[in-house]
């Protein structure tokens, strides 16, 4: 089997996706459910449907879209990730894998390939978590590690729930319904940017993981005492934009002192209420991102922001409060993943790094139901999240080759 990649078709592909953007180019914002993603997913809809496969949506919103095999009984081999983008971001996160997850599927159809099993491209909706706080919403659900009940109660930040924001999508099933059934995949290969420098650093252009850290994140909510930034004296003062910051050095620290570089703590979020130039801040709303490899140093990073939180709490006078919206197990990637991806890159003599993904990724949740495993490519300076995210076109089109070589290893052939 002889497989060519059409790099042209998807490099544009990437860049008209791109386009579908709330941000001027080449920022990329794409939050889920807003018309701008709602366009960009009726474009990738129509684009599935030309390649000939089999489109259905779920309640959830991800888009399945299946070349059937010659046993469409047979478990499916799926691959694929997500179009959402946080605000300012750039155009290869999640988008890689979906459009070189659809040019490999293209490849194999045009290479006379007849699989035995579907292969599957599957569109995850909501990974990112900028619109309802938790990310990979849509997978949590696929493999039931969230209930129908609960996600259907998450509310955005203008109140909306995601009952109410996805059947003004169109999306009128019912949540229950998402949960794949066993045995619904044989196995799952998602294609990615790294989102980190190392595979730069190491010149080498495909990362196989081995294993997907742990997340967490958390919701705190500080409340001080407001006033006249002139009339209120120093020891009189509450100021919870103060308790909020010396909160946010000690969670710094928190991962700072872990004894391991693996773990890695982040406030993104810092709301301050009122926001007047003369006002003293009453009340501030902070989210809290922690990660590690290891789920014991996590906890224990998480430990001692909740020792911080009460140690500031006293000393401050100011209430705080924590809300817990996810802490997951970390991941490890199926053997036989690995291997499939591995012997791809021995078979083309590229070199390859087995390393650790740092981000979350819709394969945490999908490894809970079935073998699953990443790859890899770099990305420029290691930058993601941002727009100047840059993936190279030979990078894209080597990991789209060995992600169509893979998910043909992982089918039976029925010649
Ligand atoms: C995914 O976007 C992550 O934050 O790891
Ligand atoms: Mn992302
Ligand atoms: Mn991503």
């Amino acid at each position: 089997m002889k497989l060519e990649i059409d790099q042209q078709r998807l490099l544009s592909e990437l860049e008209t996706l791109a386009t579908f953007s709330d941000a001027e180019l080449p920022a990329v914002t794409r939050i889920v459910f807003t018309p701008t993603d709602l366009k960009a997913r009726a474009w990738l809809i129509a684009r599935c449907e030309e390649a000939g496969l089999a489109v259905r949506q779920d309640a959830i919103g991800n888009i399945f879209a299946r070349w059937n095999g010659t046993d469409p009984e047979a478990p499916a081999v799926g691959t694929g990730s997500h179009i959402d983008a946080i605000p300012n971001a750039g155009k290869y996160d999640g988008v890689v894998g979906v459009l070189g997850g659809l040019e490999a599927i293209r490849a194999l159809q045009r290479s006379g390939f007849r699989p035995k099993n579907s292969i599957e491209l599957l569109v995850f909706a909501t990974e990112e978590p900028t619109r309802f706080s938790i990310g990979c919403l849509g997978s949590r659900l696929l493999s039931g590690t969230l209930s129908a009940e609960a996600a259907g109660r998450l509310k955005d930040r203008d109140g909306e729930s995601v009952d109410e924001v996805r059947r003004k999508a169109g999306l009128n099933g019912n949540l229950q319904d998402v949960k794949l059934s066993k045995g619904y995949y044989k196995g799952f290969v998602e294609l990615h940017i790294e989102q980190g420098p190392l595979l730069e650093r190491a010149q080498i252009s495909l990362g196989i993981v081995t294993s997907i850290a742990a997340p967490a994140c958390l919701r705190i909510s500080i409340e001080g005492a407001g006033g006249h930034a002139g009339g209120v004296l120093m020891p009189d003062r509450k100021d919870a934009l103060c308790a909020a910051a010396e909160l946010i050095l000690a969670i710094e620290n928190a991962a700072r002192s872990s004894g391991a570089t693996d773990t890695v703590a982040t406030v993104g979020v810092c709301d301050v209420f009122p926001g007047a130039v003369n006002s003293i801040p009453s009340r501030v709303k902070l989210t809290v991102d922690v990660r590690d490899t290891d789920l014991a140093r996590r906890n224990g990073a998480m430990k001692a922001i909740e020792s911080a939180v009460e140690m500031i709490s006293q000393k401050r006078g100011v209430a705080i409060q924590q809300e817990l919206i996810n802490a997951d197990a970390p991941a490890d990637c199926a053997p036989e993943v690995r291997k499939a991806l591995a012997d791809s890159c021995r078979e083309h003599g590229f070199p390859f790094l087995q390393m650790v993904s740092r981000a979350y990724h819709d394969s945490l949740f999908i490894s809970r139901i079935t073998p699953t495993g990443m790859l890899f490519i770099p990305c420029r300076n290691g930058y993601s999240h941002r727009p100047d995210e840059y993936a190279a076109p030979e990078d894209i089109r080597r990991g789209a080759l060995v992600l169509a070589e893979s998910l043909a290893k992982l089918c039976s052939s029925s010649q």
